[in-house]
């Protein structure tokens, strides 16, 4: 039997796939195997969003590459992003890879696999228009949160994303194949489903658009939370407003990119939303939906960027007040429209500036909004250990951290818990 490792780099996206192709070769008598060295097919399951991602698979590649001259007989493959941009790049010699696989041809690896095995090096990198892998059930560990993929690929043309050009058109799964995957996640215990797409107000399978979709997940028995992301601040529809406030599955936490908040910034970025329209749908969804945590993600350092206009990001982040971010320094992509466009121009030294000071903001507004939970009640979902000895960690509706002395509860349970002090990342409480 042939035994396979493979190992996730990326988003959540990946991670999900990961555990759709371990199915597939699951299926085709492979053995899935979570040690490297007693694998005779290694697979990396890779990203390309930024430079940093890119670099740490090609230094990983590098070191693989001593275990091939070790034992001759290991498949090396590269799948995912990083192979759908670089195709058949990665098949040169030098680099020592057997085979490659885009996001879409999950179906065909065990294929590649055996033809690689009788010595060809091979690459399938087609999108596709219609692939969701829907009849595939990730395999999956036992825990709290568990990802559903609704929808893949992406039609925007956010100037700066590798995304369109690594995963394809935008398709939508089909709702029941959701649902049942929802039932089945129940079944093995897992209290909280995450639905994943690029951009999930997009989704429509038929009738059936992104909040009716939600709508009949939370109609799962044994599924008590529902999150997802992300939505794209260009339309935010009402009924998801009211799924949102309404259902009480569905966690109050939106992630919204925010990406850059000034207007030439975010027309060169093809994002079509001024600041000003960002920020009032910010706050009439803090308005709508009670306690609601808002998160997002921005990019410093795009180019042209000028200090003041960086200066304009800062000013929306003082005013919605995230209750958390992930904050990048601009990384140029092959293949994007901003790199045939627009020279990487603003220097790595702006670039740091900006993001400290971007960083250091963003930390007191956690730490103030973090603060405003001090004395409060929370059900937390648990997770799994915390750092510190004998502590745990789960989160709450709000996806915020909750760290406590452990009590015994076993990841995916719920527990109360008093919160009496708070950081910028975390609360801290104890059970009640
Ligand atoms: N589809 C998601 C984003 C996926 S990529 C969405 O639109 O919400 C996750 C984040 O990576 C983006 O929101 C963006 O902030 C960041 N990112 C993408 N391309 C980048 C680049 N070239 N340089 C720096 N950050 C980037
Ligand atoms: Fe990339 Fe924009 Fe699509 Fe998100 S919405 S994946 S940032 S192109
Ligand atoms: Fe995800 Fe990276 Fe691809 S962020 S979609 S794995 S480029």
């Amino acid at each position: 039997m042939k035994s396979v490792y493979v190992e996730t780099y990326g988003c959540q996206m990946n991670e999900y796939d990961t555990e759709i192709v371990k199915t597939i070769l699951a299926q085709n008598s492979f053995e899935i195997v979570d040690d490297v060295e007693s694998a005779s097919v290694v697979l990396l399951n890779t990203c390309s969003v930024r430079e940093n991602a890119h670099r740490r698979v090609l230094q990983r590649l590098s070191i693989l590459k001593e275990l091939k001259i070790r034992r001759p007989t290991v498949i090396l493959g590269v799948i995912g992003c990083m192979a759908q941009n670089l195709k058949t790049e990665l098949l040169e010699e030098k680099i020592g890879v057997d085979v490659i696989a885009g996001p879409d041809s999950y179906r065909n690896l065990p294929d590649l696999i055996s033809k690689a095995i009788g010595g060809g090096k091979l690459a399938d990198v087609l999108l596709s228009r219609v692939e969701t892998y829907s009849d595939v059930f990730p395999t999956k560990d036992e825990g709290a949160n568990a990802f559903i993929v609704v929808m893949r690929g992406c039609d925007n043309v956010c100037s700066f994303c590798v995304v369109p050009s690594t995963r394809g058109r935008e398709r939508s799964r089909d709702p029941e194949g959701v649902v049942e995957e929802a039932q089945r996640l129940a079944s093995m215990g897992f209290k909280q489903v995450t639905l994943l797409g690029q951009n999930v107000n997009s989704y429509c399978h038929d009738d059936c658009d992104f909040a009716e979709l939600v709508q009949s997940v939370s109609r799962v028995d044994g599924i008590r939370r529902i999150r997802f992301t992300s939505p794209h601040p260009k339309d935010f529809p009402k009924r998801l407003v009211d799924v949102v406030r309404d259902n009480p599955k569905v966690c109050s936490h939106i992630h919204l990119p925010l990406q850059a908040g000034n207007d030439r910034i975010l027309d060169k970025m093809r994002r079509t939303y001024t600041q000003r329209e960002y920020c009032a749908l910010a706050q009439h969804l803090r308005s709508e939906i009670p306690e609601l945590a808002l998160s997002t993600d921005i990019i410093v350092g795009f180019p042209t960027e000028t200090e003041e206009e960086f200066q304009d990001t800062l000013s929306v982040v003082r005013e919605v007040e995230f209750d958390s971010a992930f904050m990048f320094k601009y990384s140029e992509r092959k293949g994007t429209l901003a790199e045939r466009k627009y020279p990487d121009d603003v220097s790595d030294e702006a670039k740091t500036s900006r993001i400290t000071r971007l960083v250091e903001l963003q930390r007191k507004i956690s730490f103030k909004r973090n603060s405003q939970c001090v004395g409060r009640v929370f059900d937390a979902l648990v997770e799994g250990k915390a750092k510190k000895p004998n502590q745990i960690f789960g989160r709450n509706d709000a996806n915020r951290i909750v760290v406590f002395p452990d009590n015994g509860a076993k990841p995916g349970e719920f527990v109360s818990v008093k919160i009496h002090e708070a950081t910028p990342n975390t609360l801290i409480g104890k059970a009640v």
